[in-house]
């Protein structure tokens, strides 16, 4: 049986987040330039929307550039967004005939101009999709995202459209960036790095948490139904017993 049967017979999460770590060091192992790595992690990314979408997930959040990654050296940034340009650029037919819708999170106006217009075109022009969604975290760090939405709450506030009473968890999640994105059930972070990186503290209360060893370049298809066969496998209790799941 392939791994992919297995998975069509459990209960698939809805929205897996994806820590994608150890392009870097792929590339080092291999006595490559990082950038290197990159391109190829590209090949994971691509290589996962398609098993996402034949398992039915419904949304898949990638974490591409994190507010701490403009801390790297100049050249590997700009090389980070050419490539994500040329990659949005050149995949947005193939997500159109795959019924893929494309999402960004994040402090998308500090991204360069040439990136903002190309995520505005593959935004609005998958729009209408509703099989699975792609969501980009790009210049996105959940510290920011609070802080960006309690700016927002005040501001609200002090225009009366909300008051202290109307405070709560649902009314928080509408002022994060993930505003109609189900929380993910699933992160998964890859390349032996025990850590969650300023990456959707909010969203992941409940998630249930998989790491692997492998560097994102090495993390296909097999690998990413590995996550989900073992997710399957797990109790989520939500602070309950085993008696009252
Ligand atoms: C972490 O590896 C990876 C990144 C900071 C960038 C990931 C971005 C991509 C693969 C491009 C994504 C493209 C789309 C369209 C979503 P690292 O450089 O930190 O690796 P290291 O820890 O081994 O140095």
């Amino acid at each position: 049986m392939s791994k992919q049967e297995e998975i069509q017979k459990g209960y698939v999460p809805e929205h897996v987040a994806i820590i994608m770590d150890g392009n870097g060091r792929w590339a080092k192992e291999r006595g490559l330039e990082r950038f290197m790595g990159h391109q190829e992690g590209v090949n994971s990314v691509k290589a996962i929307v398609e098993a996402a979408a034949a398992v039915n997930v419904k949304y898949v959040t990638f974490y591409a550039f994190s507010t701490e990654n403009w801390n790297r050296p100049k050249a590997e940034v700009d090389a980070l967004m050419g490539l994500l340009v040329k990659t949005i650029k050149s995949e947005i037919l193939s997500l159109n005939n795959n019924n893929v819708r494309l999402l960004a999170i994040g402090n998308i106006a500090e991204l360069p101009v040439s990136v903002q217009e190309e995520l505005h075109e593959a935004t609005v022009e998958t729009a209408h999709n509703d099989g699975l969604s792609v969501v980009i975290a790009l210049s996105y760090s959940s510290r920011w995202e609070f802080r960006n939405a309690v700016e927002r709450i005040i501001k609200d506030a002090k225009l009366g459209l909300i008051s202290e009473e109307h405070i709560s968890d649902e009314l928080i999640s509408q002022y994060m960036s993930t505003k109609g994105i189900p929380d993910p059930e699933l992160l998964i972070r890859t390349s032996g790095e025990y850590r969650i990186s300023n990456f959707l503290l909010w969203q992941i209360a409940y998630s249930e948490l998989y790491f692997t060893k492998k560097y994102w370049p090495d993390f296909r298809k097999d690998e990413f139904y590995d996550a989900i066969i073992d997710f399957q496998q797990r109790e989520r209790r939500f602070g309950k017993t085993s008696e009252q799941i």
